[in-house]
């Protein structure tokens, strides 16, 4: 099975280390506009680097880790010479442009895979099982966090999308997944607390946010640009028979005051690919089968408009300082 991986940057690194792991470097073809950091890539893994629609047409399968922006247009190509294609969220940065792909992706029949890797973390797997089997009761409430260590250069900011969009899509699409409902409702709030940078760009560095499933199960989430013990993803889900925790461990940024509490002496987490190793091993394992024919997509185009769509919601929320609901973005 040929792969082309397209993009080598940040997480294209980590996602080219992990496809030679699976189907070995001389079967990975590794292409980015930028042809050195192409070229490095390639090299550190036994790969070949070629160009973009070189790679495409040469693979079996495609793996898009390139700059948000290109994401459309790279699937385009991808599913329409037929390739099964794993794409890193967002499927597109836009509303418009993530309708029109869905309906591409439908109608087309290939396979596309999108890069929710939180679905494939053994703790999230497990909350899923616990809510799914009944064994936690009902779901009376969850509570989110999703605080990242750093804010990121200012350059990033305006095009990032947001915070919402940005860095909350996990979150919107975890919560999906986990209660296997859609998002009904969300009313956002968000500041300002700490770097101003982000005013400039009508974005905030701290939010929270309100939400209710269409299954009646309420949440909430708290995201923050900074954190300063490190990265911190928790997901707590309290129901009529259990209360779970996801991301409570030794390695959590977060320090009890309780007297008796025994800490640890482990790294806390402090970046996204440290935390998640596990889960983008499993997710690409998973994309892996799905190119065979193995498996269906377990997280899918239609998944990645969903969690967008949510992330309009609650920017919208937070711009009117109003509750929105999701219907107000039904196609
Ligand atoms: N799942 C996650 O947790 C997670 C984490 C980080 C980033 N991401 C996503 O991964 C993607 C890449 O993020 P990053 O942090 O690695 O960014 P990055 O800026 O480090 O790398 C992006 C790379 O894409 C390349 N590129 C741009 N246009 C291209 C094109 N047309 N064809 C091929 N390559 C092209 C750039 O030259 C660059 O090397 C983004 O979409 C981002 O949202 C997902």
């Amino acid at each position: 099975m040929k792969i082309a991986l397209l993009g080598a940057g940040r997480i294209g690194k980590m996602h080219a280390a992990i496809l030679a792991g699976v189907v070995g470097g001389d079967q990975l073809l590794v292409a980015d506009v930028d042809e050195q950091a192409a070229a490095a890539l390639a090299a550190a893994n036994g790969a070949t680097a070629v160009s973009v629609d070189e790679a495409i047409e040469r693979a079996d399968a495609v793996a898009i880790a390139a700059a948000s922006n290109v994401h459309g247009d790279l699937i385009r190509k991808a599913i329409g010479l037929g390739k099964p294609t794993f794409c890193e969220k967002p499927l597109a940065p836009g509303l418009e442009e993530s309708r029109e792909l869905v309906a591409l992706v439908e109608s087309s029949g290939v396979p596309l895979m999108l890069g929710f890797q939180r679905r494939f973390d053994p703790a999230y797997v497990e909350a899923r099982r616990l809510i799914e089997t009944g064994e936690i009761g009902t779901v009376y409430a969850i509570r989110l966090a999703g605080h990242d260590p750093a804010p990121p250069h200012e350059a990033y900011i305006p095009a990032s999308g947001g915070l919402f969009r940005d860095f909350s899509i996990h979150d919107w699409d975890v919560i999906r997944w986990l209660t296997d409902s859609e998002v009904a409702e969300v009313y956002a709030v968000g500041a300002v607390r700490g770097f101003e940078v982000f005013r400039k760009y009508d974005d905030v560095d701290t939010a929270i946010a309100a939400i209710t499933m269409a299954n009646g199960v309420l949440a909430v989430l708290t995201t923050a640009r900074h954190d300063p013990l490190g990265y911190d993803i928790r997901t707590e889900i309290f129901g009529s028979q259990d209360s779970v925790v996801v991301g409570l461990g030794p390695r959590t940024p977060i320090r009890s005051l309780e007297p008796d509490w025994v800490g640890s002496d482990a790294a806390k987490w402090d970046f996204f690919i440290d935390r998640f190793t596990s889960a983008y091993e499993a997710e690409i394992a998973a994309f892996v089968k799905v190119a065979k024919g193995e498996l269906p997509t377990p997280c899918t185009a239609r998944d990645g408009l969903q969690a967008l769509i949510v992330a309009e919601a609650a920017t919208l929320s937070r711009k009117e300082h109003r509750p929105v609901t999701t219907a107000e973005f039904d196609a």
